[in-house]
């Protein structure tokens, strides 16, 4: 871990930040967050990060008084701060206020940001991941928005329970229809006849900002890629599957519901897509 958080203005050692324990976002869980990846000292597609953070915080109606470059400087100071390459969370709440749920009741949202050295397995991109379908529907993408990244991760905790009762590393979530929608903390992808498939938003899933370009090297890679509707069965024949995220970039998945994906290697397509994705962190593209 960094030894120094952001917390409400202030640079502080991390022993000593603390939240009010009246924050709307530990009572309600009333808040959104982002995680992001900084290489070399530089946060990876940092703009598209703020991007969702600003869309989540309006659909929330969350105050947010800080403009987007005041926080991108906050961040780039926190990288400073910590070291260069870095996992970094940045959360934002309702803020502090009187029991009950109307976020009136909230006048200053709470900020926290913190970091925290990243530690590569190197093991999991070179001999592939192990990943399950798990029994823990999605959220209704209706009910609670699956496309704002909010603290409201009680759906994804409850999936991930079932993963370590696996001893997977990975658990693929289905929507009420038995649609593939994405992992409890990546988006997922597939490989058939070299056409890289992937849910489709509507399928209720967070659009993740690896997802996003990741399709982008897919296509400039010569893919086909289709945002469509997938289920378990075509994961099952893929000739390949991965997931993705901003820490853990494109993991290849080898063995599906303790049966192997393709011929049980790391996808040809998947690790040019890892190449290419760790190029363009590196290039900062
Ligand atoms: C539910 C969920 N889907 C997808 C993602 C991937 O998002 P990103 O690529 O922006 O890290 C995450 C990341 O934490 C997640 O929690």
């Amino acid at each position: 871990m960094g030894n120094t958080v952001y917390l409400n203005g202030k640079f502080v050692p991390a022993d000593e930040a603390a939240v009010s324990v009246f924050d709307h976002g530990l009572l309600y869980g009333d808040g959104i967050f982002e995680t992001m990846r900084a290489y070399n000292g530089k946060i990876f597609m940092l703009s598209e990060h703020l991007d969702r953070l600003y869309r989540s915080a309006k659909d929330l109606e969350l105050n947010m008084p800080w403009s987007p470059g005041e926080l991108a400087e906050v961040l780039g100071r926190l990288v400073s701060l910590n070291g260069d390459n870095q996992y970094i969370r940045l959360t934002i709440t309702r803020g502090p206020g009187p029991v009950g749920i109307d976020p009136r009741l909230c006048p200053e949202p709470t900020i926290v940001v913190f970091s925290k050295d990243i530690t590569i397995d190197e093991r999991l991109y070179r001999e592939g991941a192990r990943a399950v379908f798990v029994e823990t529907p999605r959220n209704l993408a209706m009910a609670v928005r699956t496309d704002i990244k909010s603290l409201n991760f009680l759906n994804n905790i409850l999936a991930k329970r079932e993963v370590i009762r696996y001893g997977a590393d990975e658990g693929f979530m289905l929507n009420y229809r038995g649609q593939v929608t994405e992992g409890t903390v990546s988006n997922v992808f597939m490989i058939r006849d070299n056409c890289v498939l992937t849910p489709s938003p509507a399928c209720g899933l967070l659009e993740g900002i690896t997802r996003v370009k990741v399709i982008e090297i897919a296509y400039r890679i010569g893919c086909q890629v289709e945002e469509t509707v997938l289920f378990r069965q075509d994961l099952e024949n893929a000739e390949e599957v991965f997931y993705t995220n901003s820490g853990s970039e494109v993991v290849p998945v080898v063995m599906l519901d303790n049966r192997p994906v393709g011929n049980g290697k790391p996808g040809r397509v998947t690790l040019k897509l890892l190449e290419r994705y760790r190029d363009c962190t590196l290039a900062q593209d």
